[in-house]
């Protein structure tokens, strides 16, 4: 298993296209093999920081999603458009 999470440093009043974009990728992962979970979580005193927990039962399925050019696409978009600076991994 792992598990990995990412902060999410959003600019202000994209909230809701970072939160679709969520919806989306976890749509597409709900039928990958290897991913268990993705939740999304909102600081609630900096609603425009958020917290991506991501579970996988499969590293290898881990890497092809990371290394996917599915994935390189949103985080593209994401990095030019909605988000405030690069998201950080926090390790437990
Ligand atoms: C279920 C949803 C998501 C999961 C599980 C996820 C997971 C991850 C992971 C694990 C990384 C680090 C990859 C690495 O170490 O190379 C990452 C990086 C990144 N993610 Fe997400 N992410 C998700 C959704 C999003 C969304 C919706 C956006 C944008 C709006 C986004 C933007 C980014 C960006 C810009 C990076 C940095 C890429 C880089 O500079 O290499 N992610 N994400």
């Amino acid at each position: 298993m792992i598990t990995i999470g990412m902060n999410y440093h959003v600019i202000p009043g994209k909230e809701g296209q970072f939160e679709n974009a969520f919806e989306a990728v976890t749509n597409v992962l709900s039928k990958a093999a290897g991913h268990d979970a993705s939740r999304l979580y909102r600081d609630c005193k900096e609603p425009n920081k958020y917290l991506i927990i991501s579970q996988w039962s499969d590293e290898a399925a881990y890497r092809a999603f990371v290394t996917s050019e599915a994935f390189r696409n949103v985080t593209n978009w994401g990095a030019s458009e909605i988000l405030m600076g690069r998201p950080s991994h926090q390790v437990y």
